[in-house]
């Protein structure tokens, strides 16, 4: 297993190549199964072939994972009951069921905006697992709004909904034409939380990069996979335009503010 690398192909077959217990926390994002166009993936699978090769793949990551690792997976509604199922079946810990709330949804004329996504933390050990909760608060209501001299000055712990804009196509964020990028604040968030400079985050997804960009940013250790060859050069070109230590596009913002 090379570390601080992006892998083309099949993330199932590559990840049967590593080594047990070798990666802190994995990110995943896979293709929701909701006909998507992807470059090279079917995104409408039949109900039962897309849930056994979810487990397939979770069954992989889970196998990677330290004793003491984090997953997180993030999904939609259609699939979400079952991915949690499968993660239980596997023995893992539900850390928290987040909701990430996102403004510029596509617009829907016989149904309400699909407006959030599922984003599933679980450890594999339900006592021992890294979260640095003093590398992720956020302002209170307590001291923006009550400006209340009791509020802790460091911030607080963000709650499990997230209030994050899409990486819209007109964003400067916006790398290529994939159709499905996530914004860089949010797996910042979650790599600051549940790593440490060195450790080793895992995207079986790998898409425009997204994780390998945070994680190279923040002094982490990467390991990326993409199945089309076409997102797998834009991830290159993005890592080679990113330096450690280099400012997120992301503004630290007040998230959802309640009293605490
Ligand atoms: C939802 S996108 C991930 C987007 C990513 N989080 C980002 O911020 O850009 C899912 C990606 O998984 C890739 N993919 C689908 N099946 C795969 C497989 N079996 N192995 C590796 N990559 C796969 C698709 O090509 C697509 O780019």
């Amino acid at each position: 297993m090379e570390l601080d690398k992006v892998y083309l192909g099949d993330c199932i077959e590559i990840m049967k190549t590593f080594p047990d217990e070798s990666v802190d926390l994995v990110f995943a994002d896979p293709p929701f199964n909701i006909g998507i166009k992807y470059d090279k993936w079917n995104d409408r699978l039949k109900y039962e072939d897309y849930v056994s090769w979810s487990e397939k793949w979770i069954t992989e990551c889970v196998r990677l994972l330290k004793r003491t690792g984090s997953i997180y997976i993030a999904i939609g509604d259609e699939f979400a009951a079952e991915i949690v199922l499968i993660l239980k079946k596997l023995g893992l810990y539900m850390r928290n069921w987040i909701i990430w709330y996102y403004t510029f949804g596509q617009h829907q004329k016989r149904k309400f905006t699909r407006a959030h996504t599922h984003i599933l933390y679980f450890t594999k050990n339900d006592r021992e697992f890294t979260f640095n909760a003093d590398a992720i608060r956020v302002p209170s209501a307590r001291q923006l709004i009550y400006k209340d001299r009791r509020a802790n000055p460091k911030g607080r712990v963000p709650d499990d909904v997230w209030t994050l804009p899409r990486v819209c196509g007109t964003f400067k964020e916006r790398v290529g034409n994939h159709p499905c990028q996530m914004p860089e604040e949010l797996i910042e968030r979650i790599i600051l939380a549940s790593s440490n400079p060195n450790d080793v985050v895992l995207d079986p997804f790998g898409g425009t990069g997204t994780t390998a960009v945070v994680a190279k940013r923040l002094g982490r250790r990467f390991i990326t996979i993409e199945i089309s060859e076409e997102y797998y050069r834009q991830i290159l070109n993005r890592l080679t335009r990113t330096q450690p230590n280099l400012p997120l596009f992301s503004v630290k913002r007040e998230e959802n503010p309640t009293p605490a």
